[in-house]
């Protein structure tokens, strides 16, 4: 693949965590959306520094388990130093070609959906590596007209621009998963959808 992105992210990957802001209450209010996920088999897909993993750790419970994938290098060695857990997995990989033995309950894409440059092999990998009954969330704290802005307005070497929750609405229909909840606000940007 195109090292652009990962060369991108792992020159930020040190400073990450201060120059992104992620209050704790609007981290737990996207969380919340996932409802009960106790002994939940979750996969935090782009997650950077790990801002969802404590949390997530918490919500899954000891019976249950967490995998971070990212393809930053750095991210990742940045994630491993700051959470463990017996619980917990680091995984470096493009998550479009990324396949797990194990299909998990829930996938959360967190702050991360433009930047995936393929969004076509984003939902054959959902739907590879999501079980039946299983839910997707896509999810950011600003709504889409700021993160486009953010990301410079147009198409480039490392973003995409947000689409309208309502395509992805209509893409996840015509894969056979049922859309739960879209949310495009001034403040936020929620997708969750069951497959
Ligand atoms: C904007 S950062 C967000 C990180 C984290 N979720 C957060 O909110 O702090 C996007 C992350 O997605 C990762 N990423 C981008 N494309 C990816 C892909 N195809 N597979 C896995 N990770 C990817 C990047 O390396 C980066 O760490």
């Amino acid at each position: 693949m195109d090292t652009t992105i990962r060369e991108f992210f792992d020159a930020r990957a040190g400073r990450w965590d201060q120059i992104t802001t992620h209050p704790p209450e609007r981290v737990a209010a996207v969380l919340d959306l996932l409802g009960d996920i106790s002994a939940a088999r979750v996969l935090d897909v782009g997650s950077g520094t790990g801002v969802l993993l404590d949390s997530l750790l918490e919500r899954v419970g000891p019976k249950g388990e967490v995998v971070a994938l990212d393809l930053s290098p750095l991210m990742i060695e940045a994630s491993r130093a700051r959470h463990q857990g017996p619980n917990l997995l680091h995984e470096m990989g493009d998550f479009v070609s990324w396949r797990s033995s194990d299909p998990f309950d829930c996938i959360i894409a967190y702050s991360c959906f433009p930047h995936f440059l393929d969004p076509e092999g984003f939902w054959l990998s959902v739907c590879a590596n999501l079980r039946s009954g299983g839910l997707l969330l896509v999810a950011h704290i600003e709504g889409r007209l700021a993160i486009d802005r953010e990301h410079g307005g147009a198409a480039s070497a490392i973003s995409l621009p947000l689409p309208p929750v309502e395509e992805l609405a209509a893409r996840a229909r015509s894969l056979g998963m049922e859309p739960v909840l879209q949310k495009d606000s001034d403040d936020s940007y929620f997708f969750l959808a069951r497959r």
